[in-house]
């Protein structure tokens, strides 16, 4: 594996390196990378993984500070999954000077969810990713459902940019106990730890009703907040919406849908979703 400091080094490697699949990062990674880095795998001849914190993502009273920083262990990961390069710049690199150039998501996609509880963190990942995008010119780039808005925003961001991407979804890799891996996990206490898997189960007992035929959306939604809340968690939202946009599903329609939430445990945010 060879690790890339520069965007010349990864460039120069990038083109002897045929089909080559991304896996942006930001570094801490866990098994649900590892799952990403192994499906990239079967999409191209060469992976390539970026780790970059991305500070304009960040709000200014979020843990860009105390973001987990592990770049040794995540080495030994990466290496041991089989990817082939690693690009690692530090924010010099990335953004040599200030960034003054944005692409704007459609407001409708990042005002609602993470959008509304973090202003501006899409536009700091789209600028990002286009980054990434335009660097490593990969013919596939992967992203978690995890974040499913922010896979919503960047297959909108490739649609409508005309990139030569193709965008492959992986599936939330999870504890045995429903926890969704994030680094974000390793804020929660050991106690909050075993609390943590209320989020998925309160996501769960949505998906079941809704497959059973409910439709009161409003009431579902309730229920599982004052669930988590009776269990001092602080829920920004638990919500069902349409796969395709996030938008709020009519009541009699048929379309997919995805149920979403956020809630805040302990020191930790944790986000969730199932597809219905
Ligand atoms: O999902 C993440 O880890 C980040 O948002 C990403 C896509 C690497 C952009 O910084």
């Amino acid at each position: 594996m060879q690790l890339h400091h520069t965007v010349a080094s990864l460039r120069a490697a990038r083109a002897q390196a045929g089909r080559v699949a991304l896996v942006p990062t930001m570094g801490n990674l866990h098994d649900g990378h590892i799952a990403l880095m192994r499906e990239a795998a079967r999409h191209a001849d060469t992976v390539i993984a970026s780790i970059f914190v991305n500070r304009i993502q960040f709000g200014a009273s979020e843990d860009f500070d105390k973001y987990p920083r592990t770049p040794t262990a995540d080495y030994e990961k990466l290496e041991a999954a089989g990817v082939a390069h690693v690009l690692a710049p530090d924010e010099k690199e990335m953004y040599p000077q200030p960034q003054r150039y944005y692409v704007e998501p459609d407001p409708a996609h990042v005002t609602i969810l993470e959008g509304a509880a973090r202003p501006g963190h899409f536009r700091g990942v789209a600028i990002v990713v286009l980054k990434l995008l335009n660097i490593v010119q990969p013919e596939v780039a992967l992203f978690g459902k995890k974040d499913y808005q922010q896979l919503m925003v960047l297959r909108n961001l490739v649609r409508e940019l005309s990139l030569p991407v193709e965008i492959v979804a992986q599936e939330t890799t999870r504890a045995a106990d429903g926890l969704a891996l994030s680094s974000r996990n390793g804020y929660l206490s050991a106690t909050e730890r075993l609390e943590a898997p209320r989020l998925y189960k309160a996501l769960s007992n949505i998906a079941a009703a809704v497959r059973t035929g409910s439709r009161d959306f409003a009431a579902l939604e309730a229920t599982a907040i004052q669930a988590l809340e009776q269990h001092g968690w602080r829920p920004d939202y638990v919500t069902v919406r349409r796969r395709i946009d996030l938008q709020t599903p009519a009541t009699t329609g048929s379309e997919p849908l995805v149920a979403l939430a956020a809630a805040r445990l302990g020191p930790a945010r944790l986000i969730d979703n199932i597809e219905i």
